[in-house]
């Protein structure tokens, strides 16, 4: 199998029936990909694939063969955060922390793909992964301050 995640190509033996999921966690080590359901309801799995959140758990290894997947590992450069991750922090969108890969990678796609999403349709997207503990709004606050950010840096 030959994948490429966060820029970097890997190249090694796997079995076809190995999830996208447990590759990244099991072969590639990269952990900060969580796993809970593993039938595509929690949403902690999320990852990028060409630039759209999906969900790890749902997918097989070799579909992701010739895409660019990127995971919460990719989002810092070297210590410096990025600004999601930042704004996580800064509007304490984070409690237990264990969604918050999966919403950090929904929420990239969205800053990205989306930067002029309109309240309501942020809370939707928001709304398909699962947070036990912050009760949303500090994390819809912090998506809305790294997309501020992003428009003040290309304004
Ligand atoms: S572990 Fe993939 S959606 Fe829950
Ligand atoms: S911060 Fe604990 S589940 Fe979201």
């Amino acid at each position: 199998m030959r994948l490429t995640v966060n820029g970097r190509v890997h190249e090694f033996d796997a079995a076809p029936t190995a999830s996208l999921l447990e590759t990244l966690r099991d072969r590639l080590a990269l952990t900060g990909t969580k796993v809970a359901c593993s039938r595509g309801e929690c949403g902690v799995c999320t990852v990028l694939l060409d630039g759209a959140p999906i969900r790890a758990c749902l997918m097989f290894a070799v579909q992701a063969q010739g895409a660019a997947v990127r995971t919460v590992e990719g989002l810092a450069t070297g210590d410096v955060l990025g600004s999601l991750q930042r704004a996580f922090i800064a509007h304490h969108g984070v409690q237990c922390g264990f969604c918050t890969p999966g919403f950090l990678m929904l929420a990239t796609g969205v800053l990205e793909g989306e930067p002029d999403i309109a309240d309501d349709a942020l809370q939707e997207v928001l709304s398909s992964n699962l947070c036990r503990c912050t009760g949303y709004r500090n994390i819809v606050a912090a998506v809305r301050a790294a997309i501020a950010e992003l428009r003040g840096a290309s304004a």
